[in-house]
């Protein structure tokens, strides 16, 4: 969506939808008091007689005629002005645009209420409506209703263009991130391949100015990746381990962070295997690495004071005659052996090799994220995503993250008696765990053995794609498909990094 500010008064503004946000209970002032008073005292009208009370989620629409330039007056609900946040603005936005939407406009305007939180105000805006405009049409031939293209933020001065401007501008990047991720996991597995992820990673870092470099499997042999190619080892389709990075040249004076997501393109569960219906949902185990993808465009685009890394080992998880087998034995890169009693734990093996890889930058804090256990996602439903880490203050830092961009992450214990159920007697770990206990904890035990820097944390968001993502009711994110899970809470992770005293 493209976005711009304007200073127009509304009584010259042409616009398909003059989107105007009321407070409950509130009484008419500023614009929309200047809008009411040009319409006879319609607001006011609608605000007596009941129909509309400025409830989050409500909608009405009004017809200047001759009144205003405006086509239309599109009200939204801001709920208890006490309650209002840049969440309030990004729904009652989102809202607003779904509305818009059903009415088949495509260039809208928002009034912008104005005052010192101009700024935050025009980003969350900007993002919720950015976000609440995106559509997947996937391979359809039918032609989709037209979405809202254009968006103008009406500022009520020249003095607050400045600030409005960048407010619009950090929200049209941050939805520009998410936009990526939902397109990578709604694609079909036969499109959303290793290779075409890279592809994406490239145009990613065109885009925000990022350093790219793709591994292929020869690459990744000279590393020794043994863990990530046991698991490509059964597919046609070859793996890519991409790495892309933000402030590259500045390594050196700059802290680093190293995000890896698990990108499985398709999880059938290898010789272990799903059953139909656990593997119809699986186009989606590449959630992480896309999650990784689009938040590196959102930090570089933002151009975020860290120097990040985001990895994302890609592969496929198939069967054949190829394909790895349940009792193997298999090293990965740091040397560590795995005793296979699962080909359906394969996350967790790509996982391995690229905390290793993350290890050479000697980072400041690595994250991972992945659609790791149906473990995690029984325990945590689509609320959120499991948290394990190393470090209270990394953790803590990512749950105001998370809680700031209703993409809640939840901590879980990491106990080392989880251990014990991760033994194996032909090697040094196995790759799942012994019993059926803490599934999800056994897990991030796992991963523990291919971190050697203090401060790390592991995200498990295998419920966040689910059916009961999709039922949420977030007006910014679509009833179906893809919800982009990760790309907000992880760039806003590494700005509030960057910003804490260190
Ligand atoms: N990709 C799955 C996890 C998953 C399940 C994600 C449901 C989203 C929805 C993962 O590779 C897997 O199969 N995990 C196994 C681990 C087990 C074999 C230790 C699981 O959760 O059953
Ligand atoms: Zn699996
Ligand atoms: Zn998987």
């Amino acid at each position: 969506m493209d976005v711009t500010v304007s200073a127009d008064s509304i009584a010259t503004h042409t616009t398909e939808v003059l989107i105007v946000g009321l407070y409950r209970q509130a009484e008419l002032e500023g614009v929309a008091q200047a809008i009411d008073k040009a319409l006879g005292g319609a607001i006011s009208d609608l605000l007596a007689s009941g129909d509309f009370s400025g409830k989050t989620k409500q909608v009405a629409v009004l017809y200047p005629r001759a009144a205003l330039p405006a086509q239309r007056v599109l009200l939204v609900g801001l709920g208890n002005s006490d309650d209002y946040g840049p969440e309030t603005a990004r729904r009652a936005a989102a809202t607003a645009v779904r509305k818009a939407q059903t009415l088949k406009a495509q260039h809208l305007t928002i009034v912008l209420a104005g005052g010192p939180t101009v700024g935050d105000d025009a980003r969350a805006m900007a993002e919720g409506c950015s976000l609440a405009a995106y559509h997947y049409q996937g391979q359809r031939n039918k032609p989709a209703d037209p979405m809202p293209e254009t968006l103008t933020l009406l500022v009520a001065s020249e003095d607050e263009r400045a600030a409005a401007a960048q407010g619009a501008a950090t929200g049209q990047a941050i939805a520009a991130g998410v936009q990526v991720t939902r397109d990578l996991v709604n694609l079909p597995p036969n499109i959303c391949t290793p290779a075409y992820m890279a592809r994406i990673a490239a145009k990613v870092a065109q885009a925000a100015a990022l350093k790219i470099e793709v591994l292929e499997r020869e690459q990744m042999a000279a590393l020794e990746m043994g863990a990530l190619l046991a698991v490509a080892r059964g597919s046609e389709t070859p793996p890519r381990f991409i790495v892309l990075e933000h402030n590259a040249a500045r390594a050196a004076e700059l802290d680093t962070l190293v995000l890896v997501g698990k990108g499985v393109t398709f999880d059938t569960g290898g010789y272990s295997i799903k059953s139909q219906s656990g593997m119809n949902t699986m186009k989606g185990d590449m959630a992480g690495a896309a999650a990784v993808i689009g938040a590196m465009r959102v930090i570089g685009t933002l151009d975020v004071p860290l120097h990040v890394v985001g990895l994302a080992p890609t592969a496929d998880n198939m069967i054949s005659g190829k394909a790895y087998r349940p009792q193997e034995v298999i090293t990965a890169s740091n040397g560590v052996t795995i005793e296979i009693n699962s080909t359906d734990a394969e996350g967790r093996m790509l996982l391995a090799d690229a905390l290793v890889y993350a290890g050479r930058y000697t980072p400041a804090a690595v994250v991972d994220i992945a659609t790791l256990t149906g473990a995690c996602m029984v325990a945590l439903g689509a609320q959120a995503a499991g948290l394990f880490g190393t470090d209270d203050r990394l953790r803590d830092l990512l749950r105001a993250a998370g809680d700031a961009n209703q993409e809640r992450v939840w901590p879980l214990p990491l106990y080392d008696e989880y251990k014990q159920a991760m033994e194996s007697q032909t090697a040094d770990i196995r790759n799942s765990s012994s019993n059926r206990m803490a599934g999800v904890g056994t897990s991030a035990i796992f991963l523990k053995h291919f971190v050697d820097y203090p401060v790390w944390a592991h995200l498990d968001m295998a419920g966040m794609e689910s059916e009961a993502a999709y039922a949420k009711e977030i007006p910014y994110v679509p009833d179906k498909g893809a919800s982009g899970y990760g790309v907000r809470l992880l760039a806003e992770f590494a700005q509030r990094w960057a910003a804490q005293d260190s």
